[in-house]
């Protein structure tokens, strides 16, 4: 194992470095990702406890996110420099690369400060072995940062064959480059505000969207945001705001939101008053939406059921379906989806949705409407999914109109389908993708 023209052996570390707690938080976050295909949310919760300072908390979160935003990039700037790909038992030397090529070339960090804590990193675990070739290459790449940025094919790079050749067959090869594009940067936070004439206290850097989302470009940590412990808004992306806006709750009205948990579509149904029931098969993720709801004030029945089989007593007005997916329209705020999701993951979810809206047809009431959505750019699990469910007969489509999402009219299908995707409001700091249809069940 050797870099090509390594110089530079590694130099005894004294610990503690500074910095390196935050730098083995996101390695360990990474790892977890990479090699147990955990949710990078999940492996940073797990790990981001370890560190007491918001600033270490920011910076191991930044870390972690951009080694996999940039993967491909950085990977393909490391086999530059490496002469043999690494063995498949160097998954920790591999992840502290990554790592190390995320902030020399992605954020931009001091190159003594990166190189040093990962020779530390390597040194104090399994990539010991690894740490000259660590040392050389971070110290190549702190030579060349400019140069190696320089020509290459970012989106490109960034975005996993299969995902590219899908995204170019279903919407041609450039708005396949555009939603990869959109992809490279972290997205700014949206909020939904729990009633729309609620003061925003934080009106400074925020702009209201025209379809009544608010986007804060540098929000901070979430928790501490102003309103946040009152309840007057949660954390949702403006598209994932859409579907339950198009399904029309009204005061009153029986609605039943299946796949419900955490619950951002709940809350919006539940502030316009709606009787809502709540059904997921999670119970974990159904206490996060317990959570949502006692901190917003709002109220809704929680129901911890497959939606597949679930009967309520009475047959609601109204169901939102916000089904299971690939979630490939979420890969700017959930940048492992990249790599975690494999196209054979596609078939079990299309035959899970399939179920799901045939349940969810069959309980509404007669004359009721029905949302389907997924947080998804594959066609398989929008369109087609309501093609099919449409062929079976009792439902009839109805048409979003451009007045319903102001601002979006190009999200909208010729069959008047909502269909956002990443590179949408690009000038705004874009959208996550997702398709909704609105159905309506024969009187
Ligand atoms: C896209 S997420 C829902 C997001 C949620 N609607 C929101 O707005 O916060 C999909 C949810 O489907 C749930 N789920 C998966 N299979 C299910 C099933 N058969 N029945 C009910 N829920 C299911 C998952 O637990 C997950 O919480």
């Amino acid at each position: 194992m050797g870099t090509k023209n390594a110089r530079t052996p590694a130099r005894r570390q004294a610990e503690p470095v500074p910095g390196l707690p935050a730098r083995r938080t996101a390695l360990r976050a990474l790892t977890a990702v990479l090699t147990d295909r955990l949710p990078l949310d999940a492996a940073l919760a797990g790990e981001l406890g370890a560190l007491a300072e918001p600033r270490d908390r920011a910076f191991a979160h930044a870390l972690a996110g951009a080694a996999l935003r940039r993967r491909g990039q950085i990977e393909a700037v490391l086999a530059g420099f490496i002469e043999r790909p690494l063995p498949k038992s160097a998954a920790e030397a591999r992840a502290i690369l990554l790592v190390l090529g995320a902030e020399l070339l992605v954020l931009g960090g001091a190159p003594h400060a990166a190189v040093a804590t990962a020779v530390a990193l390597a040194g104090a675990g399994r990539a010991r072995s690894f740490k000259g070739l660590v040392n050389a290459v971070g110290r190549r790449i702190a030579e060349r940062r400019d140069e190696l940025l320089e020509g290459a094919d970012i989106a490109r790079l960034c975005t996993p064959d299969w995902l590219w050749s899908r995204w170019s067959a279903a919407y041609g090869e450039g708005t396949a480059r555009a939603i990869a594009e959109a992809h490279l940067e972290p997205p700014p936070l949206d909020i939904t505000p729990r009633r729309p004439d609620d003061p925003l206290a934080f009106a400074e850097g925020a702009e209201l969207l025209p379809t009544g989302s608010v986007r804060l470009a540098r929000p901070g940590p979430v928790p501490s945001l102003p309103g946040f412990s009152e309840g007057i808004w949660w954390v949702q992306d403006a598209a994932a705001a859409l579907p339950a806006r198009l399904l029309g709750p009204r005061p009153g009205e029986r609605i039943l939101d299946l796949c419900a948990a955490p619950g951002g579509k709940t809350l919006q149904l539940a502030a316009a008053g709606a009787e809502v029931t709540a059904v997921d098969i999670s119970p974990e993720r159904l206490e996060g939406l317990a959570e949502n709801l006692a901190r917003t004030g709002l109220s809704a029945r929680i129901v911890a059921a497959d939606a597949a089989e679930f009967v309520p007593d009475e047959a609601p007005d109204r169901i939102l379906l916000d089904a299971p997916c690939l979630a490939t329209g979420t890969i700017r705020r959930h940048p492992d989806i990249a790599w975690s999701k494999r196209e054979a993951d596609l078939g079990p979810l299309r035959a899970m949705q399939a179920r799901l809206l045939e349940a969810a047809g069959r309980v509404l009431a007669p004359g009721g409407t029905l949302v389907y959505a997924v947080c998804s750019l594959e066609p398989e699990e929008g369109p087609a999914q309501i093609a099919a469910f449409l062929r079976m007969g009792g439902f009839s489509r109805v048409p979003v109109a451009p007045d319903e999402v102001p601002g979006l009219a190009e999200a909208l299908t010729p069959e008047g389908d909502l269909r956002t995707l990443p590179c949408h409001w690009r000038e705004r700091g874009g959208l996550d993708g997702f398709f909704a249809a609105r159905l309506r069940k024969a009187p």
